[in-house]
This record gives C-alpha cells, sequence and structure tokens, in this order.
C-alpha cells in the first residue's frame, strides 16, 4: 500500500488543513511602519494601521485564527495598560473584528510585555505574587472580551488562572468568551526569539518558578486536569515539537481540543537552517505539522501558519 503516491492516499491517517493553524501577531503601540523581528525572519511587529490589511491575507488563506501579544507603549508595576479599554491589544481586537468580522480572534493574557521587569505576574519583593497576579490578569481578560476577542489564552501559568478568568468573564456577562489554556507550559530556552519580539524577558532571574519543569509529565497531567475542572474550554501544550509525549497524554485524558504551539525558537531553527540550505523549509514544516496532529492536536499554533496555508491550498 506505499507503492504510489494514490495508495499512500488513500491510506493516510492524519491530514492539516489551513483552519487548524493559529497565526501569532506582534502588535506595537505608537508604531507606523512593521517592524522586522531579527530573530524571527519573516515576522513583524505590526503597526495597528496595517491590521486590517493583514487580517484579510490572514482570513483569505484560510488560516483558522489570529493570537494577538501586544508590546505597549507604557510600562508599569502594575501592568495597568494590559486592561486599559484603548490599550494596544483591545484596539488590535476591533480593528481586526471591523476588518474581517469572521476571523476568530484570540488574545494572550499575560503581564510580562506590561512590566518593566518582565515577569509574568505582579511581584512581591523578588517573587511573583500569585494570586494578586489573578486579579490584573481575570481584568484584561475581561478587557479582552470587551473588545471583542472570542478567545482568551492566559500565559503567565499563574495557579488558578483558567479559574479567575473564567469567574470574571462570567461575572462580566462574557459567558461566550473561550478561554484556551496554557495548560502545559514548560520553562523553555525555546521561547528565547519571542522575548526579543514581545519585548518581554524578565530583567533578572528566570520563569522557573512558575512555569513547568520540562522533566515533568506527570506534573503537566495534573495541570491539565486541573485546567478542565477550572473550565478550559481548549487545552495548549508547550513548547511544540520537543513536547509530542506531552500532546499524546493530554490527548489521552480529554475530549477537549488540543493545541500545540510551535514556539518561536522552533520556527527560528527551521529558518536558520533553511537559510543556509541545509533544510528543505516547506517540507520539515508540513512533516512537523503532520507530527503534531498526528500526536493528537487539533490545532497547531504556528509562525509558519500563513506560508503553511498557501503550501496546503495549492496542493
Ligand atoms: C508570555 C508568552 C511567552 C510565549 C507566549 N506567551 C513568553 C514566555 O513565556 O517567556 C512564548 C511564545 C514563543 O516563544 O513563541 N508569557
Amino acid at each position: 500500500m506505499r507503492r504510489t503516491e494514490s495508495l499512500r492516499a488513500l491510506v493516510r491517517e492524519t491530514s492539516v488543513r489551513a483552519s487548524d493553524l493559529i497565526y501569532p501577531i506582534f502588535v506595537r503601540e505608537g508604531q507606523t511602519e512593521p517592524e522586522p523581528i531579527a530573530s524571527m525572519p519573516g515576522q513583524s511587529r505590526l503597526p495597528i494601521s496595517s491590521l486590517a490589511e493583514e487580517a484579510k491575507k490572514i482570513q483569505d488563506l484560510g488560516v483558522g485564527a489570529v493570537l494577538i501579544f501586544g508590546l505597549p507603549s507604557h510600562k508599569d508595576d502594575q501592568a495597568s495598560s494590559s486592561s486599559d479599554p484603548n490599550g494596544v491589544v483591545q484596539n488590535a481586537i476591533r480593528t481586526i473584528k471591523a476588518a474581517t468580522p469572521d476571523l476568530v480572534v484570540m488574545t494572550d493574557v499575560c503581564v510580562c510585555a506590561y512590566v518593566p521587569h518582565g515577569h509574568c505576574g505582579v511581584l512581591k519583593g523578588h517573587e511573583v505574587d500569585n494570586d494578586a497576579s489573578l486579579f490584573l490578569l481575570a481584568n484584561m481578560a475581561v478587557s479582552h472580551a470587551a473588545a471583542g476577542a472570542d478567545v482568551v489564552a492566559p500565559s503567565s501559568m499563574m495557579d488558578e488562572q483558567v479559574l479567575a478568568l473564567r469567574t470574571a468573564l462570567n461575572a462580566n456577562g462574557f459567558f461566550n468568551t473561550a478561554v484556551m489554556a496554557y495548560s502545559a507550559k514548560f520553562s523553555s530556552a525555546f521561547y528565547g526569539p519571542f522575548r526579543e519580539a514581545a519585548d518581554s524577558a524578565p530583567s533578572f532571574g528566570d520563569r522557573a518558578s512558575y512555569q513547568h519543569d520540562y522533566a515533568n509529565a506527570r506534573h503537566a497531567r495534573r495541570e491539565l486536569i486541573q485546567d478542565i475542572t477550572e473550565g478550559a474550554d481548549i487545552l495548549m501544550v508547550k513548547p511544540g515539537i520537543a513536547y509530542l509525549d506531552i500532546v499524546l497524554r493530554a490527548r489521552e485524558i480529554s475530549d477537549l481540543p488540543i493545541a500545540a504551539y510551535a514556539v518561536s525558537g522552533e520556527y527560528s531553527m527551521i529558518k536558520a537552517a533553511a537559510e543556509r540550505g541545509w533544510l528543505d523549509e516547506k517540507k520539515i514544516v508540513l512533516e512537523t505539522l503532520t507530527a503534531f496532529r498526528r500526536a493528537g492536536a487539533d490545532l497547531i499554533i504556528t509562525y509558519h501558519a500563513k506560508e503553511a496555508a498557501s503550501w496546503l491550498n495549492n496542493n
């Protein structure tokens, strides 16, 4: 049954569609032109003024959703610009929804780009204050929902972040805003290029006291189950390609939709090797996307979403 491409196609178990892909975008306040991200060739920090056109392109390619990351012009210890109704993400959501009402809009909910110290929560001394941070994250999510986000995605890895968001969304009447939980987000060197892109590197220490230890699979299972009980609508595993065992575990634990995040470092590794002619970018991307789906992911968050969608559409 492997003899010809038609026979192989007949018995192929897994497929990837453009609509399975989620495209992360970086939006920067106070900017007029797209600003290329050096460590992520092909990706840029976008000004609000370019979003309508960009959203139409993404929609025309059939990409399933966008995931918005904001770079505010103002940072302070209480991350006050994160829940500003006229903040960068809130304005981005309204702009995209006006241009492409049917394009699914997801938002990252974390304060690291909104605080000068770059940690994912507010600090008490040199430690992150979990419960005080929940309050900020909940307000941020409610402001995204009010601006029109379809899905909010808490990524700060505070305990009970899903419950905090769900409770606050419901209390404010946003019953239909879904929560995509970063359930198994590991403390990873694969996030390096993102921190340049989002200007969110911690100014001291690291994120190991809140993100997961990459040596631990049983802990990931506990956190996945916890997020299901807290009301998650989508479970996410992150990073992607080195964590397919966790994707498989998530698939076995739950019938909820599962997303895998092919993070910045994975993108940059492929781009760098392809630029040198060492790897065939299109083949590598289609192979890794298929591997995510084979492991059990329904959705894949990838910076390759636009290119992959055009390759898939022209297959
Ligand atoms: C915010 C956040 C990060 C990523 C997604 N949300 C950075 C981090 O946790 O350090 C990483 C995404 C990527 O590397 O592509 N906390």
